[in-house]
């Protein structure tokens, strides 16, 4: 049964009840939701799915939802490479004409996926030395942007596609091998030659959070940008599964690459699960559909969300995945799981989304102090569909997220007050009020607690006199620092010699206190690195005295 035809049962129903006494018990909602795309276009936003051409051309129930329920469209292989050039110069459209038809037909907007991809591209191309590739490089995005270049409804081109490896060093794709890096900026600058008003993306996954993947592509578009390389958006794929938690800081991350005036936009939705599901994994499944909703929602910078498909029945992921599975918002039926009412409430059909945030974390603690770290402790706050991380603040910015409710705060100054809370938040983006606030001042550096260690060595003394050098500074952390302290005592009756005293430092004195600083170029030192300097003493005559009291600490 088609969903329009489902859709009206309630009503049909009704009609007919209404001469009868019975009283009908149903789980059907007695009013048809309001399609996905008149929530979305209320919204200023597109919501979209990725376009298979063979149930498009054969299915009556997937045109029916493919049409009613979607104002978007990427296809979901109809523009790759493979599919549009197969070999050299010679280029096919049919099916992602077959799309575009549709998408006019049923007043929707079209997302070109993808130009420029290491995968579904054909050999011949793989093949190419430099030169001959960049030129074919150039002549397919004519050919395949120039199609569509003059078509209102085709508005937007993944450009490049997964360009980046997980730790954010660039992928060592064929293209990158043959090419060098600078085949990304090429071919963003091919795209605008064949289409002055075309957005521009670049696409890839696992870069929906705060991670190194996504700021290395922020500092990519960052870095394209500033050399006036036509990029407008960037797409995150958002292929999701339920045994990996919510993605961290998904609202942070569209924010950011807002601040640099892109486009952002969920490309290719989908939330697998392992198979069987359970109420539990279908759960989590509408908590991650409504999260990245909200999401979209959350930013005027987002333009929408394609969700990868829509019916289990031609999704990816079993053949992907095996094992996974029931990914989509519509069953392999053709029925709405409950993963399409996630995101139609999100959308906003008077339902609700989740816009409950998690209570307060308690009781916030501090414990185990040293000059650089602190551990932090709390009890856990609880939500109304589940808590997936705490943010920790610290003197007001978050400086980490975490699962549990214990973490160590690390990189932080010796000798330094710092105020920390914590708060929580759920799927759907929502933040708890803070926690109580615990401030915490580290300890002084030195001995090697952390920060820097120092060590002196008396290079020479005499009956009224000393030299102490080297005395060496040695960062004992795990990041650099970028400046240096020591403290130590002067005994009684002793002088600094020189004016200024000393050497590789900048030596004040306080009573007996002496603190000997850093210059400007001795002062960042890699974890593990050293630098020294001296300074020679006067002492009264006969006097047998050291310095003492060494401390070390670093910024
Ligand atoms: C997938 C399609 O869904 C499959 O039908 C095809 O066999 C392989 O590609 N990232 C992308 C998409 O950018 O193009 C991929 O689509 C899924 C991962």
């Amino acid at each position: 049964m088609s969903v329009r035809s489902r859709r009206f049962v309630p009503l049909a129903a009704l009609t007919l009840l209404a001469g009868l006494t019975v009283t009908v018990v149903t789980t059907e909602p007695a009013v048809a939701a309001t399609p996905l795309r008149t929530l979305a276009a209320a919204k200023g936003k597109f919501i979209g799915y990725a376009a298979n051409p063979t149930p498009l051309a054969n299915e009556t129930a997937y045109r029916t939802i493919a049409g009613s329920e979607f104002n978007q469209v990427t296809p979901e292989n109809a523009l790759k490479w493979d599919a549009t050039e197969p070999s050299q110069g010679n280029f096919t459209f049919g099916q992602a004409d077959q799309v575009v038809a549709f998408a006019r037909a049923n007043n929707q907007i079209v997302h070109g996926h993808t130009l420029v991809w290491h995968s579904q591209t054909p050999g011949w191309v793989q093949g190419l030395n430099a030169s001959a590739m960049r030129i074919a490089m150039q002549n397919h995005i004519a050919n395949v942007v120039g199609r569509y270049a003059n078509d209102p409804i085709v508005q937007s081109w993944d450009v490049v596609n997964e360009v980046f490896n997980e730790d954010g060093t660039l992928r060592q794709s064929f293209w990158f091998n043959t090419l060098g890096s600078g085949f990304i900026a090429d071919a963003f600058r091919a795209a605008r030659a064949a289409d002055s008003d075309a957005k521009l993306c670049i696409n890839d996954y696992n870069v929906e959070g705060v991670n190194a993947k996504s700021t290395a592509m922020f500092n990519l578009v960052q870095s394209l940008k500033s050399q006036g390389v036509p990029i407008d958006c960037v797409g995150f794929q958002s292929h999701l599964a339920t045994q990996f938690s919510f993605p961290s800081q998904v609202t942070q991350n569209v924010a950011r690459f807002a601040g640099l005036g892109v486009q952002v936009r969920f490309t290719e939705l989908d939330v697998r699960m392992p198979l069987p599901s359970n109420d539990s994994t279908r759960a989590t499944q509408n908590q991650y559909y409504t999260g990245i909703v909200n999401a979209c929602l959350g930013s005027a910078a987002c333009s929408g969300v394609t969700i990868w498909g829509f019916t289990d029945k031609y999704s990816w992921v079993p053949g992907t995945f095996p094992g996974q599975g029931e990914a989509l918002i519509y069953d392999a039926n053709y029925n709405p799981k409950a993963a399409y009412t996630a995101v139609n409430s999100a959308l906003g059909d008077g339902t609700g989304g989740d816009t409950s945030p998690p209570t307060a974390p308690t009781n916030l603690t501090a414990s185990g102090v040293t000059s650089s770290s602190v551990n932090l402790s709390w009890g856990a706050s609880s939500d109304n569909v589940g808590v997936t991380g705490y943010d920790v603040l610290r003197n007001g910015s978050t400086v980490a997220t975490v699962a549990g409710t214990s973490t160590t705060v690390t990189g932080l100054s010796a000798s330094t007050a710092y105020q920390f809370a914590v708060r929580a938040h759920d799927a759907a983006g929502n933040n708890s009020a803070n926690s109580n606030t615990v401030s915490v001042t580290t300890l002084p550096g030195g001995g090697g607690g952390g920060g820097c260690s120092v060590a002196a060595t008396v290079q020479s003394q005499w009956n009224n006199g000393y030299v102490l050098q080297p005395i060496t500074v040695m960062n004992t952390g795990s990041s650099p620092i970028t400046s240096w302290t020591v403290t130590f005592t002067l005994p009684s009756g002793h002088t600094l010699v020189g004016s200024p005293p000393g050497w590789n430092a900048v030596f004040t004195a306080s009573g007996s206190t002496v603190t000997a600083k850093n210059m400007s170029y001795n002062g960042t030192l890699s974890p593990f690195s050293s630098t020294t300097f001296g300074f020679q003493a006067a002492r009264p005559d006969g006097n047998t005295a050291l310095p003492s009291g060494y401390a070390c600490s670093a910024s």
